[in-house]
């Protein structure tokens, strides 16, 4: 591997751990002004020292991330279709990899999906997209999207998407965690983070979900809803750190997020 996409990839994945607690902003390209991401900049501020990674589109980059932060860059580069639209595949490549490369990202992302009407597109898309991200130097994360339809995240489904993916060429992929998630893992020779998902009904229950996507094999997580729709995001942030990095219990993470509970609800970073 060319060192420029060696170097990216080692920034991104703690070299203990071999894993990665990215966060995930990128959510308003099709949702729009999300709730507790309205105002991104506040949202993310106070959890940017906690994440080895920030999944976001230029647009909350510029915008919203001081230049001087050192955190690594996820940009998400697909885009185009909104949540007015039955038809969440109809995205294309929005950011090219020129600008990727003058915003000096770690990766760039963006989301496939099979068996949706634009499938094809999607994965030519993404054919391109490496071709690209190889001359770059810059790996590329694809996101297999399941849409509307969450009947579809059943491990069949996934380890076809996210072997798709892998065969296309992509260096990382985001999948969700399911049922027979080894099955996912078994199938995909590139490393797999997970997304969260809508919240979940407490903060333990995408605790529970973490711990076990990293027993069964996910080299990380890729969280948004979970950590700034929680009442206390920075501590949440920090619990998840616990399981992905450090091996700790659900019961251990709901220590730490005790713990820093008690610097008060939506408490800024020390
Ligand atoms: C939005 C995304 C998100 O980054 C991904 O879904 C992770 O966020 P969450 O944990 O909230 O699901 O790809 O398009």
């Amino acid at each position: 591997m060319d060192w420029g996409m060696e170097n990216r990839l080692a920034r991104m994945f703690s070299p203990g751990s071999r894993n990665s607690v990215m966060l995930a902003v990128d959510h308003g390209y099709f949702m729009g002004p999300t709730h507790h991401l309205e105002d991104a900049r506040t949202t993310i501020a106070p959890l940017l020292p906690h994440a080895d990674a920030l999944a976001v589109t230029r647009g909350i980059l510029r915008r919203c991330v001081p230049s001087q932060d050192p955190v690594p860059i996820v940009l998400r580069v697909s885009g185009g279709a909104t949540i007015l639209k039955d038809d969440l595949s109809d995205e294309k490549i929005t950011t090219s990899i020129r600008e990727a490369a003058r915003l000096n990202v770690c990766a760039v992302a963006m989301s496939v999906f099979v068996g949706a009407p634009h499938e094809h597109e999607s994965l030519v898309h993404l054919g391109e997209l490496v071709d690209q991200g190889e001359e770059a130097g810059i790996p590329v994360m694809a996101i297999t999207a399941v849409g509307k339809e969450l009947e579809k995240r059943d491990a069949r489904y996934l380890a076809l998407a996210c072997r798709v993916s892998a065969e296309l060429g992509s260096h990382l992929v985001k999948t969700y965690y399911c049922d027979d998630f080894p099955k996912v893992v078994e199938g995909c020779p590139v490393p797999l983070v997970v997304a969260g998902g809508p919240k979940l009904d407490s903060d333990r229950a995408a605790l529970e979900l973490a711990r076990r996507a990293i027993d069964e094999g996910a080299h990380g997580i890729d969280m948004g809803r979970n950590i700034w729709q929680s009442d206390h995001p920075v501590a949440m942030l920090k619990a998840l750190r616990a399981i992905v990095h450090e091996k700790a219990t659900v019961r251990e993470a709901m220590d730490v997020l005790d713990g820093e509970k008690v610097r008060g609800p939506r408490a800024a970073a020390a």
